[in-house]
């Protein structure tokens, strides 16, 4: 299992280089095993309905959640923009990503997908408020830094900092640029989703930062991405606006 979803990762890693060009392109999903549905049965139908209750509700704030049905048909859902995506953006991201989801989650009562600028996740559990340790996954640049060591400390120390702005601000979003040495910048960005307290948001964005040897040990970028928070950094601008 390990063994698979490293040389996995790997693979996705690699896709990752080509999204720089095709930024439209899913970065990752994952499908629950929670039962299924039938195509335009009740829960299909309670699928729809939630989709475009959340692109509708997502534009001004860029977060969404709601539930609809009953029962064993009941669909929770909650789409998110990364914090600095404008409100056009954003939805037309979140309608992709239902259209997507859909497709590669064929009949499954759970499902989660992310794109550079949004993510949506469903399913027939109620999971607001938690952390979600179970959906997650890395993504690393292919190149190291020369130093790794003092590298990796100030990548670690510039996410906590972010970490600890975005839990206590209204959006749960922080991005920064540092100066590190002569010539090189690095850009820093976090974000939870608004259905967690102030604490979870913290814990979970600290405990993704706690992954980072694992997942980035002097790369010169990065990303843990899950479905309560997600964390990315880079040696070159990736973002458009700090708040
Ligand atoms: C970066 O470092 C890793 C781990 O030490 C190594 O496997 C990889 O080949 C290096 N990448 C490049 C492009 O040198």
């Amino acid at each position: 299992m390990y063994f698979f979803r490293f040389t996995f990762l790997h693979l996705i890693s690699f896709i990752s280089l080509l999204h720089i060009v095709t930024c439209a392109d899913p970065l990752f999903h994952f499908c629950s095993n929670k039962g299924n549905y039938k195509n335009n049965g009740p829960f299909d139908n309670n699928y729809k309905i939630l989709v475009s209750s959340l692109f509708s509700q997502v534009p001004p704030t860029g977060f969404a959640l709601d539930s609809t049905g009953q029962g064993e048909e009941v669909v929770n859902g909650l789409a998110l923009c990364r914090g600095d995506i404008p409100s056009n953006d954003c939805k037309s991201c979140v309608i992709e990503a239902s259209d997507e989801v859909r497709k590669r989650c064929e009949y499954n009562k759970g499902g989660v997908i992310w794109y550079d600028s949004c993510m949506l996740k469903y399913s027939n559990e109620k999971f607001f408020g938690t952390i979600d340790y179970g959906n997650r996954f890395y993504m690393w640049n292919l190149n190291n830094v020369s130093d790794a060591e003092s590298f990796n400390m100030k990548t670690k120390e510039l996410l906590s900092k972010l970490s600890a702005k975005a839990s206590s601000s209204s959006k749960f979003y922080a991005a920064q640029v540092e100066e590190i040495g002569e010539a090189e910048k690095l850009f820093g960005l976090v974000q939870c989703t608004r259905d967690l307290t102030k604490e979870k948001c913290k814990k979970c964005l600290d405990d993704a930062i706690g992954e980072l040897n694992t997942c980035c040990d002097g790369r010169r970028g990065g990303r843990v991405v899950g479905g309560s928070c997600n964390f990315r950094y880079e040696l070159y601008p990736f973002f458009y606006s700090a708040n």
